[in-house]
């Protein structure tokens, strides 16, 4: 009898300890981080995201980028289908703004100046007459710090950062929080987080390129683009906006029912002409849960875009040309990736009819903006 009770007390511990060990196992493989090199004296790391469904999404601390999303396309086969690149070294001298996030001011600022109450500001040109993407040293170049990965639900990273005051000629110090979470929905959930002791302007994005191909396969002319916006931005030949809101309807620049890409990109219009292609903010409707979609019917992929954002700049890639080579010694050639960067609209400081961009002391600004990839 006591043989019989120590036998069964022992296969219980048994199959306690394997499951433990499993379960351990499985929060791992959720989670991993690895040091892969050191940029100005901070370690850069990269971070390996499972889902319960076995896809795969990795970021790096340098720019609090994405580098890698791979999902399944309607046969199950993955693929990656972001822009990136394999090395530490490739992933410093690269592109600087594949996956990244960006800011202060992600896109334009015209001749890189703005004035917050009656003080002028000035910031370094890095695109013709203006500062683009928060200037050459803005947060798409820094090595951010990797928060503790959390015991969540789902996999998380945490991604903090400390601007100081006049950095790139900005106003404030400034805390900046971008927390990651990949869920097993096959959704990756940006929430940003940031707050200033000075009164400065914000506008925060993530610059991930798509080809929902495969990245590094072909060109993203054939993508069905859907974004719930019935007016856009439009542009001078610097790419800094007129001011003036235009309604979409009956010109090549509405996406309010499915079109290629490629349909229209080359029609004689100004604004695809001064663009090079389509390299617009969308104001978005705000009205439903889906604010855009892209779908690739060869793989089946479907891509959706969700954001409490005003805006969306959709961006065809028109400056790649070949000379990027990234993730398995592929070219990101010209128009084979497309970003739908969700924010505000360019220029937002110099521009009084748009919706604000102040962020005052005091205040927290929170953003959310959702990729959701699945086939159909
Ligand atoms: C944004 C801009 C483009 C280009 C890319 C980066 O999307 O709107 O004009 O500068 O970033 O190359």
């Amino acid at each position: 009898m006591k043989r019989i009770l120590l036998l069964s007390l022992t296969v219980v511990a048994v199959a306690f300890i394997f499951t433990a060990c499993n379960q351990t196992a499985k929060n791992k493989a959720m989670v991993k981080k690895e040091l892969i090199g050191t940029h100005k004296g901070k370690e850069v790391f990269l971070i390996t995201l499972t889902n319960k469904a076995g896809n795969v999404i990795k970021l790096t601390n340098f720019g609090a980028r994405l580098t890698w999303i791979e999902v399944p396309d309607k046969e199950g086969e993955k693929d990656n289908i972001t822009f990136g690149f394999d090395t530490f070294e490739s992933i410093i001298n690269g592109d600087p703004y594949f996956g990244s996030v960006v800011g202060r001011y992600a896109n334009r600022i015209a001749k890189g100046k703005f004035t917050l109450d009656g003080v002028e500001y000035s910031l370094a040109l890095n695109n013709g007459p203006n500062t683009l993407h928060g200037g050459p040293g803005g947060w798409h170049s820094v090595v951010w710090e990797t928060g503790a990965i959390e015991k969540t639900k789902e996999p998380t990273v945490v991604f903090t950062l400390k601007s100081p005051d006049m950095e790139e000629g900005y106003p404030g110090n400034m805390d900046i929080k971008v927390v990651y979470t990949w869920t097993d929905n096959n959704e990756i959930v940006i929430d940003y987080s940031s707050t200033t002791d000075k009164k400065t302007v914000l506008n925060i994005t993530n610059h991930a390129y798509f080809n929902l191909h495969g990245a590094g396969h072909g060109d993203i002319l054939d993508h069905q683009l859907v974004i719930k916006a019935a007016s856009f931005v439009p542009v001078d030949s610097n790419l800094i906006p007129t001011g003036e809101l235009r309604p979409v309807a009956g010109i090549p620049m509405d996406f309010t029912t499915p079109h290629t890409v490629g349909e229209r990109i080359g029609e004689n219009y100004e604004q695809l002409i001064l663009g090079k292609g389509y390299d617009h903010t969308y104001v978005l409707d705000n009205k439903e849960e889906v604010d855009a979609t892209v779908y690739e019917p060869v793989s089946g992929r479907l891509m959706e875009v969700i954001t409490d954002q005003p805006g969306v700049q959709f961006y065809t890639g028109n400056f790649l040309n070949g000379t990027m080579i990234g993730h398995g010694g592929k070219p990101y050639n010209y128009r084979s990736g497309l970003c739908l960067e969700t924010g505000h609209f360019p220029d937002s400081p110099n521009q009084p009819e748009f919706p604000t961009t102040v962020l005052n002391p005091g205040d927290t600004f929170k953003s959310q903006t959702i990729y959701r990839f699945s086939v159909k």
